[in-house]
């Protein structure tokens, strides 16, 4: 079992001209023993890179490592006693199974009673014994994701690190070996490291999550505090599918209170905020402002509502997705484009004219220049 902290680390690469690329920048982080922290982020985000300095097949600039208090950044990958996961888990193609899965265990000469004992552990867990002794070739896709999970099991490491160890199967499989993976983690007990581009990934299977952007942590916490409060713009709109809505806009004041008023012309989006934003965003006011509200918290109505939390707007009906449990609305209001998520079941057509309610009590509030949350809604 392990600890994982890495501190103020950084990786410049030299770029084909020399220049320097910054693909990690400062990243502290502490994973703790036994946890499931996923590193989540676009493609280029600096995630494998992160992930093979903490297997030491990658050397870190600046900062430090250490794995139980010890730091290791000199330390041979061979010595670290993590066991890594590809995406291409290359599976010797002319060994079995059980010889793909012992290979590991025979070059550093464990007796063989141990061997047999840790292979058969291992393909229990992962539901692959009835196929040892066959070839890599005769394995579906899921199969041979299994084995390679297997020929780290077997090594007993003090943490397991997986760089898109799922992204090569298709969307049912992906689900199934997700939910496997969780499980093994629970089994074993044992430090995971998880590298992913895909958010639903990481929402089902962290502990915690780091958000990566531009080799910068972005936010680290729980899956629904990442939901509810995100700490910026980016991970506001990395998070979440559909993404959070969002307007771009001024704050006004008046003796009624503090507006939010949409750009352009029309405006499409006046709304007035609730006293604790309105308390929250006073020295904002007359200053551009970006509010973002989730799918999820926009409802639709026929006809015009009237509810306590609900600010209501005009729109029209854009495009329409059915996805059977839910259907999406594309709407748009003067020159903003938002989507609705609704219940199956609610009519509506291209062209319509609609009312929209927004849940004020879950508006988020955005600076346009730092892109930091001003406000935490409820
Ligand atoms: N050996 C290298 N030499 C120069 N630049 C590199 C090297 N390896 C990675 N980079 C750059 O570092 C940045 C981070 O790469 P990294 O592979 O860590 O991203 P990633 O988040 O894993 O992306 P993906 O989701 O596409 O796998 C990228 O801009 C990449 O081009
Ligand atoms: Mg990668």
């Amino acid at each position: 079992m392990a600890r994982i902290v890495l501190d103020k680390v950084s990786k410049i690469f030299k770029g084909p001209k020399g220049e320097e690329v910054r693909a990690v920048n400062n990243v502290s982080l502490a994973i703790e023993d036994q946890e499931f922290l996923v590193l989540v982020g676009p493609s280029g985000c600096g995630k494998s890179t992160t992930l093979r300095m903490m297997a030491g097949l990658e050397e870190v600039s600046r900062g430090a490592i250490s794995i139980d208090g010890k730091v290791v950044n000199d330390v041979e990958p061979k010595d670290r006693d993590l066991a890594m996961v590809f995406q291409n888990y290359a599976l010797y193609p002319h060994m079995t199974v059980y010889e793909n899965m012992a290979f590991g265990l025979k070059l550093r000469r464990y007796p063989r009673a141990e061997i047999d004992l840790r292979v058969s552990q291992a393909a229990e867990i992962l539901g692959i014994t009835p196929l040892l002794d066959r070839l890599p070739r005769a394995l579906s896709g899921g199969q041979r994701q299994r084995v390679a999970v297997g020929r780290a099991i077997v090594r007993q490491p003090k943490a397991f690190l997986f760089d898109e160890p799922l992204s090569n199967l298709d969307a049912q499989m992906r689900v199934q070996m997700r939910m496997e993976i969780s499980r093994l983690h629970q089994r074993l007990a044992a430090t995971m490291v998880y590298v992913t581009h895909d958010q639903i990934e990481a929402m089902t299977m962290g502990d915690r999550i780091a958000v990566l952007k531009n080799g910068e942590v972005q936010q680290l916490a729980g899956p629904l505090e990442l939901y509810r409060h995100p700490a910026n713009l980016f991970v506001a709109g990395f998070i979440g599918a559909p993404p959070m809505n969002f307007f771009r806009g001024v704050l006004y004041g008046n003796s009624d209170g503090l507006h939010f008023c949409g750009n352009g012309s029309p405006a499409g989006i006046k709304v007035k905020l609730l006293p604790e934003q309105a308390a929250q965003l006073e020295s904002r006011v007359d200053k551009p402002i970006i509010l973002g509200l989730r799918p999820e918290d926009v409802h639709l109505a026929t006809d015009s509502p009237r509810t306590a939390n609900g600010s209501i707007v005009e729109a029209v009906v854009e495009l329409i997705e059915p996805l059977g449990a839910e259907t999406h609305f594309h709407l748009k209001t003067g020159q903003h484009g938002f989507i609705c998520r609704m219940p199956p079941a609610e009519p509506g057509k291209p062209g319509q004219k609609v009312f929209v309610v927004l849940d004020l009590t879950k508006c988020h509030f955005f600076d346009p220049t730092t892109e930091l949350s001003l406000t935490k809604p409820g």
